[in-house]
């Protein structure tokens, strides 16, 4: 089938490319004319494990293009999938300029019947939106022409995207029209076929399953989060708490890591969303203040543990080993990591700053000549009062400290992400700082972070 994705991002270029794996010939269309070159020299403009190789497969066997030219695009795609970026307007709400422009575009162009597929994550409603600005183009060029609008919401997670766009948990397919339900079901069929995961329902109900998933899983963190401040309090471990709870089938064992906070370019941006269309609607979500109240002071966790171990941190030298705000992926949208180096930045701080994959997006927020950019770990390490883990990439698993250690300045280590243990840590000579863990420190320094 003949297929156009439009908006080649994390989440465009990944299904354009997963569906042209599964033998359908794609187009992907960005107005971004610099990244559309960099594809057709077969280089993806972002990181993900295993996509380099699945582009450029499939750009030899001559089932992936990718273009700028809307009329060209749209003439030759039976469907239409829309993936551009819905970001956080100042108010809170989703900012569909984007949608709309495309939607504008597609009524100006489609000559045929299509069936139009939002991916983008939007609010509840937005397909109409989408059809209304499609039907009054139409309208103006006085052509009357079939086409259906299916919201198809995506749920890949960027560090295993292809991965989860190829083995989906579920397929969602909002839609009225029996006729594009089909057309998208023998699409997906290829990527369900072991059982079935596509679940057809309204387009209502469709957008919002996407918020609500969204807010689940912000939710889960958020409450592991200010469980953790709770056990170093009282004298328990976070890691413990969550073997015990997550033992309990109807709780599982997901998505319940305490750490230095969620980001990401979906979890802050789509909570905000919600709550800004709930408020609209008159009604409450105390829920979700909640858990954007807890996750701002996560955020703010290791500052404070920071200040709290050194006192004034001018001048001090902190290495950081992990900038995106997850593993595997180069995304450093709303990454806590940011937050941290603010701080430490407006304390007066220096940083030795390291990241596998994302240093050059992180280059394009951060800027200070108490900034050291490092070509690893080790780098990072050397010279610095302590070490932090804002990101838990494999490599920094099974770092030789041994060689580390006569590097250093001080002493100190915190985890962010809770990746080793306080004993063998200690038993290094680290004073060993995690998330949720009782921590055997003088009780001064205890107390200091009562206040965090
Ligand atoms: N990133 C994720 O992990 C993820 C996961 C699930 C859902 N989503 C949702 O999917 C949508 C896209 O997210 P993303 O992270 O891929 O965004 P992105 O910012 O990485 O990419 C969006 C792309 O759309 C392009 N674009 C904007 N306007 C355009 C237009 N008029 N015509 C053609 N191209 C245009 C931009 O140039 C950009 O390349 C968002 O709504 C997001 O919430 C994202």
């Amino acid at each position: 089938m003949d297929l156009l994705v439009i908006g080649v991002g994390y989440v465009g270029l990944v299904a354009g490319t997963c569906f042209s794996e599964m033998g359908h010939n794609v187009t992907c269309l960005d107005i971004d004319h610099k990244k559309i070159a960099l594809l057709n020299t077969g280089t993806p403009p972002i990181w993900e494990q295993g996509l380099e190789e699945m582009l450029k497969r499939n750009q030899k066997a001559n089932r992936l293009h990718f273009t700028s030219d809307y009329i060209a695009a749209v003439k030759a795609a039976s469907v239409i999938f829309i993936a551009v970026d819905t970001p956080m307007s100042d108010s809170g709400k989703a900012d569909l300029s984007r949608i709309e422009a495309v939607a504008k575009t597609l009524g100006d162009l489609i000559d045929d019947y299509k069936v139009i597929v939002n991916k983008s994550t939007v609010p509840v409603g937005t397909h109409k939106l989408i059809h209304e600005t499609i039907q009054n183009r139409l309208d103006e060029r006085g052509v009357d022409i079939h086409f259906d609008v299916v919201s198809n919401p995506e749920f890949l997670k960027e560090g295993c995207a292809i991965e989860d766009f190829m083995k989906p948990d579920r397929v969602i397919l909002g839609s009225n029209s029996e006729k594009a339900t089909a057309i998208l079901k023998s699409i997906y069929s290829a990527f369900t076929f072991s059982h079935e995961r596509i679940l057809v329902m309204d387009p209502f109900s469709a957008e919002a399953a996407k918020y609500a998933s969204n807010c689940m899983l912000a939710l889960r963190i958020s409450f592991m989060n200010e469980m953790a401040g709770f056990c170093e309090l009282s004298g328990a471990n976070i890691h413990e708490v969550r073997k015990g709870i997550g033992a309990d089938r109807r709780i599982g064992h997901s998505f319940l890591y305490a750490g230095p906070g969620y980001g990401g370019s979906c979890f802050p941006k789509d909570i905000r969303a919600l709550k800004t269309q709930a408020e609209l609607m008159g009604y409450t979500t105390p829920l979700l203040d909640a858990c954007e109240t807890v996750n701002f002071r996560q955020k703010r966790v290791i500052g404070n543990k920071l200040r709290a171990y050194f006192g004034d941190l001018k001048d001090k030298t902190i290495a950081v080993w992990g900038l995106s705000f997850k593993p595997n992926t180069d995304d450093m949208r709303e990454a806590p990591s940011l937050v941290l180096i603010e701080e430490m930045l407006q304390a007066g701080a220096k940083l030795r700053l390291f990241d596998p994959v994302a240093i050059d997006n992180a280059k394009k927020t951060l800027s200070s000549d108490r900034l050291t950019w490092c070509e690893n770990e080790y780098r990072a390490a050397e010279g610095s009062d302590a070490i932090v883990l804002m990101t838990e990439w494999k490599q920094f698993r099974f770092v030789d400290f041994k060689k580390i250690i006569p590097t250093l300045k001080g002493r100190a280590f915190f985890d962010g992400r809770n990746q080793y243990s306080q004993s063998s840590m200690q038993a290094l000579g680290f004073d060993y700082f995690g998330i949720g863990q009782a921590t055997q420190a003088p009780s001064e320094f205890k107390t200091s972070l009562r206040s965090v």
